[in-house]
């Protein structure tokens, strides 16, 4: 049988490992994909450099718009990142018939529904195992593993760098920018490492999940959205101390009025799995009501690891590409017609529990207060530590149970307005992942 053949856009870190899994693994991956999958052309801004890597085997040049036009290719590859030329290209790829794999997932986020709109269209498949979680095959599982479940919730570590940084930054005390100028050259940040510090890339990954998991359409303009720049190192000792982990957060849930959508740091108790994963590692807990919580792990970004996605990808489009259109996988794992209206629930409505801290005066009747106005906006106190400030006065933490948001932003506004107040209040959520 003929090679599929394949045209690269972008031979960057996940273009060149794609290049190097493909090249080193021809045999296995044609004896699963029942053919061989070949690179034959390659579109980037600096030939040379890309001739350094796949030297003068394949067609390398700067035409973009050539590689998608070119009726020799069967899939193209979009591996160039960004949302506006990316965008162009990968529509006009699905124009001309061909099938698309990308992991670029700040595109799906933003222009998926139009994406997999013109793909379903032209009969043609829209592939992104990479775009989430790098190698670890969470859309996969999601999509096709348990697609016999309702599922509850997902909740995971979605973001390399910024699990990096945390890491780095709790176990060897490294200041954030060098831990962040390492994740960048290890490959890991994207091309604006902002993406990825303020929770921005995770929430691009998240809404990809929550359409995976709950059939909802792609909508990332209603995640809700926190990073780790504001995150003070006091904090990560405290969270420590209490018995917990500061990580940064993707959590969708599916809840009677709507579904939960946000990226924040949160507190995850020591012994749970998530709290130990490490470095550029990325996990995610799936919550089935048939197969309970399952739990996926692996590298979350890096050359070869993502190329494993894109790779997995690649055969998937090669097997089924002579299946009838209708008989194929959903794009989003629900028939395009049985998409669901069901709500983005606002921050303010989405409930979980809390930790407080505070900077007050040591004297008579604060905790009181203060107990007050948790209790009348229904917040429970789950335990409370109170220890003198080095600066004078006290530093209190509360952990609470279970709270609506918005009543805990009031009960903060109020706590704050209190005249033995010295200081803020900082929030974060804690996550208990049951
Ligand atoms: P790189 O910056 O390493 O590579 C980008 C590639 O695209 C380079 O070869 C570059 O060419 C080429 N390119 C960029 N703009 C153009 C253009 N206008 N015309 C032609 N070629 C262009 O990015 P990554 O490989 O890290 O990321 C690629 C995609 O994969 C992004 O969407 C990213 O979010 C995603 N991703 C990345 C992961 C990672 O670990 N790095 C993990 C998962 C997903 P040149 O080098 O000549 O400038
Ligand atoms: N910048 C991303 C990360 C790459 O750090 O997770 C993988 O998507």
């Amino acid at each position: 049988m003929n090679p599929m053949k394949v045209g690269l856009l972008g031979l960057g870190v996940v273009g060149g490992g794609t290049w190097t899994v493909l090249s080193r693994n021809a045999e296995e991956i044609a004896r699963r994909a029942g053919r061989r999958i070949e690179v034959t052309r390659a579109a980037v801004r600096d030939v040379a450099k890309a001739r350094a890597r796949v030297g003068d085997a394949i067609l390398v040049d700067t035409d973009v718009h050539a590689l998608v036009r070119d009726p020799e290719i069967d899939i193209v590859v979009e591996l160039i990142g960004g949302d506006t030329l990316a965008r162009e290209l990968v529509l006009e790829a699905i124009a001309n018939g061909k099938h698309v794999v990308t992991a670029n997932k700040a595109l799906l986020a933003k222009h998926g529904n139009e994406i997999f709109a013109a793909a379903h269209e032209r009969g043609v498949m829209v592939t992104f195992e990479a775009a989430v979680a790098g190698g670890i095959p969470i859309i996969k599982a999601i999509r096709e593993g348990l697609t016999a479940n309702r599922i509850q919730w997902v909740a995971g570590i979605i973001n390399g760098t910024t699990n990096f940084i945390l890491s780095e930054m709790r176990s060897r005390g490294l200041p954030f920018a060098d831990v962040l100028a390492e994740a960048q050259r290890l490959g890991y940040a994207e091309a604006d490492p902002t993406f990825d510090v303020e929770g921005v890339d995770a929430a691009h990954k998240l809404t990809l999940l929550a359409s995976l998991a709950f059939g909802v359409p792609v909508q990332f303009d209603r995640a809700h959205i926190e990073g780790i720049s504001q995150l003070a190192a006091e904090d990560i000792e405290h969270a420590e101390r209490l018995g917990y982990r500061i990580k940064l957060l993707g959590i969708t849930k599916r809840r009677a009025d709507g579904i939960e959508l946000r990226v924040h740091p949160a507190l995850v108790p020591a012994e749970r799995l998530l709290a130990n994963v490490e470095g550029a590692m990325n996990a995610v807990l799936v919550k089935g009501d048939a197969v309970g919580p399952t739990l996926y792990y692996g590298q979350g970004a890096g050359e070869e690891p993502t190329a494993s996605a894109v790779v997995a990808d690649l055969v998937d489009v090669t097997r089924l590409h002579t299946a009838d259109p209708g008989n194929r996988v959903p794009h989003l794992a629900f028939q395009p017609d049985a998409m669901s209206d069901t709500p983005i629930l606002s921050i303010e409505q989405v409930s979980t529990s809390y930790y407080l801290r505070l900077r007050v005066d040591d004297q008579p009747g604060v905790l009181a207060d203060i107990a007050r106005i948790l209790a009348d906006r229904s917040i429970s106190i789950g335990s409370m530590i109170q220890q003198p400030s080095h600066i004078g006065g006290a530093d209190i933490i509360f952990l609470t149970h279970e709270a609506v948001e918005g009543n805990v932003n009031q009960a903060i506004e109020r706590i704050e307005a209190l005249p033995f107040v010295r200081s803020k209040v900082t929030r974060l959520r804690v996550e208990n992942l049951i």
